[in-house]
């Protein structure tokens, strides 16, 4: 017999996970998410499995204006942080690093696992990686496009230090959110049946 308890399939939902794919960020434009489905998104995010409800994971919202000016930042570090390398490839980086944040909006996932506890660093990690996936779902569910990347900004002491970093915290994604400039095509995804194994008892 059915339980009473048992919700109703949402198709819909089903949709978004079975179609969703990522837009590179210099396809992404206007318009993005609003300042309350942005709040809404963050809500989403936040909603994730998190061992201990530890909560070690903390955004950092791109828009608007920032965006030119913490490029401009970026570019700059890149340029200090790379005397050595052939000026020609150094300032095609460092332009790069200037349009680092073309869609509306960016939301930099930031792991922060919490110590002292009895819950793994990588266990803290993934849950970090769970909410820049439900970001990327979320987004897609409101009729935006999306992508997770990382990168030099991601990762470089120098870049970390002007998202406003500190010791034990990483980058677990930079979320870029905006709307298609057009529809890019699929990549081919993974033969499930190649991956997956059932599990059977040693004879
Ligand atoms: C942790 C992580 C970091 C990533 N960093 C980048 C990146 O810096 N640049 C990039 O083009 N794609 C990056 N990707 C890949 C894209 O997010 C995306 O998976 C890829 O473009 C394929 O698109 P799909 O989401 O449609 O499968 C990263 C993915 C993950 C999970």
């Amino acid at each position: 017999m059915t339980p009473s308890t048992r919700r109703p399939p949402l198709p819909e939902t089903l949709a978004v996970l079975e179609t969703r794919r990522s837009v590179a960020a210099a396809g992404l434009q206007a318009p993005g998410p609003d300042a309350a489905q942005t709040r809404r998104l963050l809500a989403i995010a936040a909603r994730v499995p998190d061992h201990a409800m530890l909560a070690p994971w903390r955004f950092i919202v791109i828009e608007g204006a920032a965006r030119g000016a913490i490029g401009a930042l970026l570019s700059d570090a890149y340029r200090d942080h790379n005397p050595d390398m052939a000026p020609e490839k150094r300032e095609k980086f460092a332009a790069i690093m200037g349009r680092l944040f073309p869609a509306p909006l960016a939301v930099v996932v930031v792991s922060r696992p919490v110590g002292g506890t009895m819950i793994p660093d990588f266990e803290q990690q993934l849950s970090a990686g769970a909410v820049c996936m439900n970001l990327l779902t979320g987004a897609t569910a409101m009729g935006f496009d999306a992508i997770w990347v990382t990168g030099w900004a991601a990762t470089h002491r120098a870049a970390l230090t002007i998202l406003g970093l500190i010791e034990g915290e990483r980058v677990a994604g930079i979320l870029h959110i905006g709307t298609a400039t057009e529809t890019p095509a699929d990549r081919p995804r993974p033969d499930v049946s190649a991956i997956t194994t059932h599990w059977s008892p040693p004879r």
